[in-house]
């Protein structure tokens, strides 16, 4: 049986700040999906992640079809309208347009789809994480696809072993999409080459050579070339299939010890380590840290299982422990350097303006 599933996500407005959406915005986008999704999605599951709400829809109708972009867009505009009469801070924020045109991409909401024929055991993962953008799953995504390091089933299974087609896109390029595709093994120091650069290069998907099957399905979305300027940082979301020719799911876990620093943070303007979380955890520290959680789910005929709450473990106390430290240690740096982004990836103009009103006080000697 084919089938897809679609993340779609998007800040709608939170309590208190960018923090946590509130249990009404999140009741009137779950409603609206189950008054109105009859028909047309198999199942749906409705969560969060810092300010972020996402949609997880599972159908039939292929990737990139109107109507299921338009229940989630519609729902998104029940639940900003129920942010605007809470008074909700940053109501509406990732609505950028103000009409449905037919596909949510471009449009704000952060989106990554799978279609795949069904196996008669599928699991799965949805990753979703809040103040960072798309290329914060750059580093784990290649560790788990091409280091034995992370994933030992490069060397223990001649399927796993066969490598990952991984399709890359340059997300500063704003006219079409512009991709690139590379092969592990022969091609890892090409994509590693491409993949330190997280703002510019950001993995789309990945296909296991074995099956030419798709492993993974990313949202490359930056709001900021749709909006002509910076609206809150991309809060990116990923569908990873696993087991079987895929990555096991511990593998795919692996790499979110490190807790390795990405872009976002407070202002969005920061550079912060990324911690991995329970579901539905609110930010705090400098509007942080950047957060990341993790939902594991299995479907049989479009049907899905109840969620497991991936960092929900006693091993990832252990790891927050350590991003909280590599936080504070980042942090005691306040804006100097590393610890501050470079100026095109600011989320606010202050510092240019400083800069401009300072310019004729400078004296040439
Ligand atoms: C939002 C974010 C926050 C805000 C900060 C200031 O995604 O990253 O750090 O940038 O809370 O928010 P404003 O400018 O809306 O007052
Ligand atoms: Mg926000
Ligand atoms: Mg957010």
């Amino acid at each position: 049986m084919k089938i897809t599933i679609s993340i779609i996500k998007a800040d709608i407005g939170s309590i208190g700040g960018h923090v946590k959406p509130s249990e009404k915005i999140l009741d009137a986008v779950k409603n609206h999906i189950n008054d109105n999704g009859n028909g047309l999605v198999i199942d749906y599951y409705v969560g969060y992640t810092g300010d972020d709400i996402f949609i997880l829809t599972t159908h039939q109708k292929g990737k990139d079809n109107s109507e299921v972009h338009q229940l989630a867009w519609n729902a998104f505009i029940k639940g900003t309208n129920m942010a605007k009469s809470q008074g909700l801070y940053g109501a509406g924020q990732d609505l950028l347009s103000d009409s449905f045109s037919g596909n949510i991409k471009g449009m704000g909401p952060a989106i990554a789809e799978l279609e795949f024929d069904e196996r008669e055991n599928e699991p799965f993962l949805v990753f979703t994480a809040d103040k960072t953008d798309p290329g914060a799953y750059n580093l784990p995504l290649y560790l788990s696809f091409s280091d034995p390091m992370h994933n030992a089933g490069l060397i223990l299974s001649s399927k796993i072993g066969k490598g990952y087609t991984f399709n890359i896109m340059d997300v500063s390029y704003s006219d079409r999409d512009r991709l690139i595709e590379l092969n592990t093994p022969e091609d890892i120091y090409s994509i590693a080459a491409l993949l330190r650069d997280n703002e510019r290069f950001v993995v789309e998907q990945i296909h296991a050579r074995s099956s030419g099957e798709q492993a993974v399905a990313a949202s490359t979305t930056r709001l900021h070339n749709i909006a002509g300027k910076y609206v809150g940082k991309d809060d990116p979301v990923l569908l990873t299939r696993v087991q079987g020719p895929f990555p096991a799911t511990g593998e795919i876990l692996s790499p979110y010890s490190i807790g390795h620093y990405v872009a976002g943070f407070m202002r969005g303007s920061h550079t912060g380590p990324m911690m991995p979380v329970k579901q539905n955890s609110p930010v705090s520290f400098f509007d942080g840290p950047p957060l990341v959680s993790c939902l594991a789910f299995c479907i049989r005929e479009g049907k899905l299982t109840e969620p497991v709450d991936c960092f929900d473990q006693p091993f990832w106390d252990h790891i927050r422990d350590k991003v909280s430290r590599k936080a504070l240690d980042i942090r005691e740096q306040g804006f100097s350097g590393a610890s501050m982004l470079p100026y095109s990836e600011l989320e606010y103009g202050g510092i240019v303006d400083i800069l401009e009103s300072l310019e004729d006080k400078f004296k040439l000697r």
